[in-house]
């Protein structure tokens, strides 16, 4: 005879500030294009949902306390896409800064591009080169990775210290030299769309994150999934090494 295993109930969760203990979370926001293939959209109709989400999950963090919410919107490796792909994505990025400009001051939130600016449109440099420089006074930090690999983000950290006229460096010089230099380390990291890999996200920075995998596609990203992470997060016990 089957037995049927009883459905697991959902236990709504109650989190109120968790900023002490979660000050940074980081998205790899993966899985815009599996939706729309799905839907037998083009992909380009999954990034237009996925920035959507990425508004109200970024919102969703702040509102939960959270210091510094930064989100992976493009790799340095991105560019390898098909040029159509590759516009609609910046076009995207682009709508997204006159909204957040408005939006974020709500927040008390402060914008950082982290990646290489100079491969962008003078258009969309000028515009996050603009709203950085508006929002710099706020206290809550959203870094958005846009021509962001960690590989580069090192490299360029090295060469600015050498520059500097270091001939040796410590931990500290490189960590303060990456674009997170604001934020610090992300303590949890999240990862939608089912792949377990960190594709040339914060590597130096990620060296003790706590990390949460979902099959969730990023378009399918609820505030609730979101909570479950922080919760999961909440009850885990970071060692560092030790006991
Ligand atoms: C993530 O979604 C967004 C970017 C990398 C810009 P993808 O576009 O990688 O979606 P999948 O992984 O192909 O489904
Ligand atoms: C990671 O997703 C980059 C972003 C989310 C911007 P990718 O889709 O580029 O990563 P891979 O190719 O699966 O490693
Ligand atoms: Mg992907």
């Amino acid at each position: 005879m089957l037995f049927r295993k009883k459905k697991r109930e959902e236990k709504p969760i109650f989190l109120e500030n968790v900023g002490d203990s979660l000050r940074h979370i980081a998205f790899i926001m993966d899985g815009n294009g599996r939706w729309a293939k799905a839907r037998s959209l083009p992909r380009e109709m999954g990034h237009k949902k996925g920035a959507s989400v990425f508004e109200r999950i970024t919102l969703h963090c702040f509102s939960r306390g959270i210091h510094a919410v930064t989100v992976y919107a493009f790799s340095t490796e991105n560019w390898s896409r098909p040029q159509k792909e590759v516009d609609a994505i910046m076009a995207l990025l682009s709508d997204y800064l006159d909204y957040a400009e408005q939006k974020f001051k709500d927040y008390d939130a402060r914008l950082v591009i982290l990646g290489d600016k100079s491969r962008l449109s003078p258009s969309l440099r000028e515009k996050a080169e603009r709203i950085e420089e508006m929002s710099k006074d706020r206290s809550h930090i959203l870094n958005i990775a846009l021509n962001y690999g960690a590989r580069d983000e090192i490299v360029t950290a090295c060469n600015s210290l050498i520059a500097e006229g270091k001939t040796s460096v410590t931990r500290d010089d490189i960590s303060s030299h990456l674009y997170t230099a604001l934020s610090g380390d992300p303590d949890l990291v999240v990862r939608t769309g089912g792949d377990f890999r960190i594709s040339n996200f914060l590597l130096w920075q990620s060296a003790y994150a706590e990390f949460y995998f979902t099959k969730t596609l990023w378009p399918d990203l609820t505030e609730g999934e979101v909570d479950a992470a922080i919760a999961e997060f909440l009850g885990r016990h970071r060692r560092y090494g030790g006991l």
